[in-house]
């Protein structure tokens, strides 16, 4: 694929004798989302923390935009945007006061603009002005998700974004998910929800005991 975004090469780790991970290929290109899926335990979230520089392969490489992935870069920080379970917040910065930082830090033109505008999406302008431990789960979930999508971006990587949304939500991560493809974007997804994955993603890397390379 010659406009691949990410390539992801032979990625292989072990954990003591056990090789979670063994070999693994994939590309996103521009424009496109391809699903993660597996069984609990199968090294989805170890491969995205792979690919994005959070843990370190045995072997294999990760490439965005030609560039090996390598966090300390600007470039990398510049084009990637990541959520993964657990993310932290700031517990004395509110919810806009932590989205204006995150817009900004990432140079982002027009941060109070784009603030606005997501936290309207994203459904927190109500408590917008509270401190992230006031908020329900589902209600932090949504605004981990909107501090990736306040920033620069050409590649978003989510692990189980849908987790603790409630039904609405996980419609409007579908949504929004599209119009990140329409908009050039890659998405790499890693997800228990096959109506989200059917919906948004154009193909699927299956890991575990099913996994066609086995
Ligand atoms: N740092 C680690 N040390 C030892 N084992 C780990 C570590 N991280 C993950 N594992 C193991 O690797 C396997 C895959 O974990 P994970 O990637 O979190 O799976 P998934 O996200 O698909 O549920 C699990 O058996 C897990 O216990
Ligand atoms: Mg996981």
């Amino acid at each position: 694929m010659d406009d691949a975004l990410l390539t992801v090469r032979g990625i292989t780790r072990r954990f003591g004798d056990r090789t979670i991970l063994s070999g693994v290929d994939l590309d996103v290109a521009a424009g496109e989302a391809v699903g993660v899926v597996g069984p609990n335990g199968s090294g989805k979230s170890t491969l995205l923390r792979c690919i994005v520089g959070a843990d370190e392969a045995d072997s294999g490489e990760a490439t965005l935009a030609g560039r090996v992935f390598d966090e300390r870069l600007p470039e990398i920080r510049r084009d990637l945007a990541v959520v993964m379970d657990d993310i932290d917040f700031f517990p004395d910065l509110s919810v806009v006061e932590h989205l204006d930082l995150m817009a900004r830090a990432h140079g982002q033109p027009d941060a109070e603009e784009i603030v606005n505008g997501v936290l309207a999406e994203v459904g927190l302008m109500e408590v917008s002005g509270q401190l992230p431990s006031t908020l329900s789960s589902g209600q932090r979930r949504r605004l981990a998700l909107a501090s990736a999508f306040v920033r620069p971006r050409l590649l978003l990587v989510l692990d189980e974004p849908e987790a603790r949304l409630d039904v609405d939500g996980v419609q409007w991560l579908g949504t929004k998910l599209l119009a990140e493809k329409a908009a050039g974007r890659g998405v790499l997804l890693v997800s228990h929800d096959p109506v989200l994955v059917d919906r948004v993603c154009d193909r699927v890397v299956r890991l575990g005991p099913d996994a066609a390379d086995g």
